[in-house]
């Protein structure tokens, strides 16, 4: 990419932008989270024995740790924006927040406890090496198929509705817009020793479709289709484990 996505979010105008704009009550963005936080929440005790240690890569102004509150045994985010991480506790996110250098991040392991590694929002829009950064993280919080799973968003799949909006749509200048595809996921995960063991749709519809007049339709159809039709979901969020 030819800006430095690290930098731009320890912009304090960027980080308003993100939490107050973008995570603004009833924002498409606001209503995924909430379907992702519904299903993890379910997810969580279910793949789990015990409650896990949560490790956030990326962990921003905290989205994640405060959708597993009471979920986790404790929350660790990582991330390399001070900014970020004042909002993070400015919305009482639990748990601790590191901040990191790139590339120097490393997760608080506690071997008692199984991990569970999250990192939304940050794969799409990032070049390799930064997902490589986020894949050498999670291979030192789950060293092998036992130690627990990895969550990684990916909010621009290929195979979904928003990739008409690249052929057919306008696309604003000043706006990222990147695609990611199942295949270079699993190339990402085999890379680091990974296998894709599963993925949840969140959102089938674009941005756009949840303006009026056919919101409620999308909504509608997002909550009773975006599940079942995971793959071809705009939104969706893989499930990993160690080989
Ligand atoms: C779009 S935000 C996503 C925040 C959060 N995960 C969420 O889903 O709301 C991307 C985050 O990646 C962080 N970031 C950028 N480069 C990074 C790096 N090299 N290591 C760790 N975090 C990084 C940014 O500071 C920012 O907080």
């Amino acid at each position: 990419m030819a800006i430095n996505y690290t930098e731009v979010f320890r912009n304090p105008n960027a980080v308003e932008k993100y939490a107050e704009r973008t995570y603004a009550p009833g924002t498409f963005a606001s209503i995924v989270s909430s379907r992702q936080a519904g299903w993890l929440r379910g997810f969580v005790p279910n793949a789990f024995g015990m409650k896990p240690t949560h490790h956030d890569f990326a962990c921003g102004t905290g989205r994640v740790a405060r959708m597993l509150a009471g979920m986790v045994a404790v929350s660790h985010g990582y991330d390399t924006s001070e900014a970020m991480l004042q909002k993070s506790r400015e919305l009482c996110t639990p748990g601790y927040a590191h901040l990191v250098d790139p590339g120097l991040a490393f997760p608080d392991v506690d071997p008692s406890r199984p991990a569970l590694v999250t990192a939304f929002r940050f794969v799409l829009n990032v070049d390799l090496y930064l997902r490589d950064q986020l894949m050498d993280f999670a291979s030192a919080a789950l060293p092998d198929s036992d130690a627990g799973l990895l969550l990684v968003e990916n909010h621009g799949n290929t195979d979904s509705l928003r990739h008409l909006r690249k052929r057919f749509g306008r696309l604003d200048a000043s706006m990222w817009f990147q695609e990611l595809s199942h295949q270079e996921i699993r190339d990402l995960f085999a890379r680091h020793g990974f296998e894709l063991v599963g993925m949840q749709g969140f959102t089938l519809f674009t941005q756009g479709c949840y303006r009026a007049p056919w919101s409620w339709f999308s909504k509608a159809a997002d909550g009773a289709l975006a599940s079942p039709l995971s793959k071809w979901a705009t939104d969706v969020v893989y499930i990993a484990r160690r080989r």
